[in-house]
């Protein structure tokens, strides 16, 4: 069945569309020809083309569409300043004009890359997502936030730049490693708890469908996912208002110990043990009740996923609560030295928190590494 939703980002003039769907990734070719470009230039990387790169390349080609395709490795590390030059290179090779499109068919990695080489090309051109992990579906790919890393930090260099079209297909997400799978959970959880306590109960419900990536079930977690991150990013599509900081629920922390393991977890993974750390800091300062909290953090658990360090297991050694805390203090949202936290005033409401004392972010962090 195809769906669709649509962002207005009012003043700027820019509508996504969001289609989601079985199958719809056969159908990209149709929903690109609807936007007439010029040129198309499929940005992908090699596991995603090894896998998909068939079907997609059928249904461009069943479209009569002009299409080049441009591939870079995989991996965090592809997200540079390199690739981005790479591209542009390439986009002046191939005569990407202003009415050309560019397609960004894979994880959160590649949407950030085509996102940023499209923002910049000839001071802009269209982009469209197709997302080939959950991470990518659930957040990356709407938004519009784009960009590379620097040696100095992740994501330091971006544009915000909107795809004109999002095609989601769940069929895409079959041949996910299951930890990457479960890692992009943690964004839904975050979205459900934040925004819609129905949309809690719903996943306490259909635990097992979803980690079993039962079809239905997963069009209605991509679909009712796409409905609230797109309702946020229209309230605040340039992240002026601070709605959209409330998206950031379980970062805080989440981002600190991403950090401080050295990457040796899933931003996913952090994102569980940063929500269960917010919790305790939410009993404390937002009125939380502690059986709500204790209602999240059994949620994450039931989609495997960590609230506790213990529980991520042996993926990586031990994690020190004072580089947790050093990069709290230096986080790029922080406030003097003062981490701003999103905390739940109850299941599917939030607010914004900029004066939390130390002493509670420790000993939230504290309790999560299990110290
Ligand atoms: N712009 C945003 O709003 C936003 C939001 C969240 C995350 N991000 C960014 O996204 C990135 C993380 O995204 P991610 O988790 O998708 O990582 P990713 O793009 O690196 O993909 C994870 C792994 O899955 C593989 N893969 C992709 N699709 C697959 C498929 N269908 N089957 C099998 N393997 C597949 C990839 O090759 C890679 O090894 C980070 O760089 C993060 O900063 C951006
Ligand atoms: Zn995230």
């Amino acid at each position: 069945m195809t769906r669709d939703l649509e962002i207005r980002v009012s003043g700027r003039s820019v509508a996504t569309r969001i289609v989601v769907g079985c199958g719809e990734m056969d159908r990209a070719g149709t929903w690109l020809a609807s936007l007439s470009p010029s040129t198309c230039v499929v940005v992908s990387e090699r596991n995603v083309l090894a896998i998909l790169g068939d079907r997609v390349a059928r249904s461009l080609r069943s479209a009569d569409l002009p299409c080049e395709t441009f591939t870079f490795a995989e991996g965090e590390a592809s997200k540079s300043g390199a690739t981005i030059a790479a591209l542009h290179e390439f986009f002046s090779r191939v005569g990407l004009d202003r009415r050309g499109v560019v397609i960004a068919f894979g994880g959160g990695v590649v949407s950030d890359v085509a996102g940023f080489a499209a923002a910049t090309w000839m001071r802009g051109v269209r982009h469209v997502n197709v997302p080939t992990t959950l991470e990518g579906m659930i957040d990356a790919s709407i938004g519009g936030k784009t960009g590379i890393n620097l040696p100095a930090g992740k994501n330091l260099v971006g544009a915000f730049h909107h795809p004109v079209l999002v095609v989601m297909d769940p069929q895409c997400l079959g041949s996910l490693a299951p930890r990457d799978l479960r890692a992009g959970l943690a964004e839904s959880v975050k979205h459900a708890v934040v925004f819609d306590e129905a949309f809690v109960t719903w996943h306490e419900e259909n635990a097992g469908e979803i980690l079993a990536l039962d079809p239905p079930v997963t069009e209605v977690l991509l679909r009712r996912n796409a409905e609230i991150k797109s309702g946020v990013v229209s309230a605040d599509p340039y992240e002026e208002t601070g709605v959209r900081a409330l998206l950031n629920f379980g970062h805080t922390i989440g981002h600190a110990i991403e950090s401080a393991s050295g990457y040796g977890l899933r931003h996913g993974e952090c994102v569980a043990l940063g929500m269960a750390a917010a919790c305790r800091i939410s009993v404390r300062r937002s009125g939380l009740s502690p059986a709500e909290a204790e209602r999240v953090v059994r949620l994450i658990r039931s989609l495997e996923l960590p609230s506790t360090l213990g529980e991520a297991g042996a993926k990586v050694g031990g994690v020190d609560v004072d580089a947790v805390m050093a990069r709290l203090a230096s986080d790029k949202k922080a406030v003097q030295g003062r981490a701003r936290f999103v905390l739940l005033e109850q299941i599917g409401r939030a607010c914004l928190a900029e004066g939390v004392p130390a002493s509670d972010a420790r000993e939230a962090v504290e309790s999560v590494l299990g110290v």
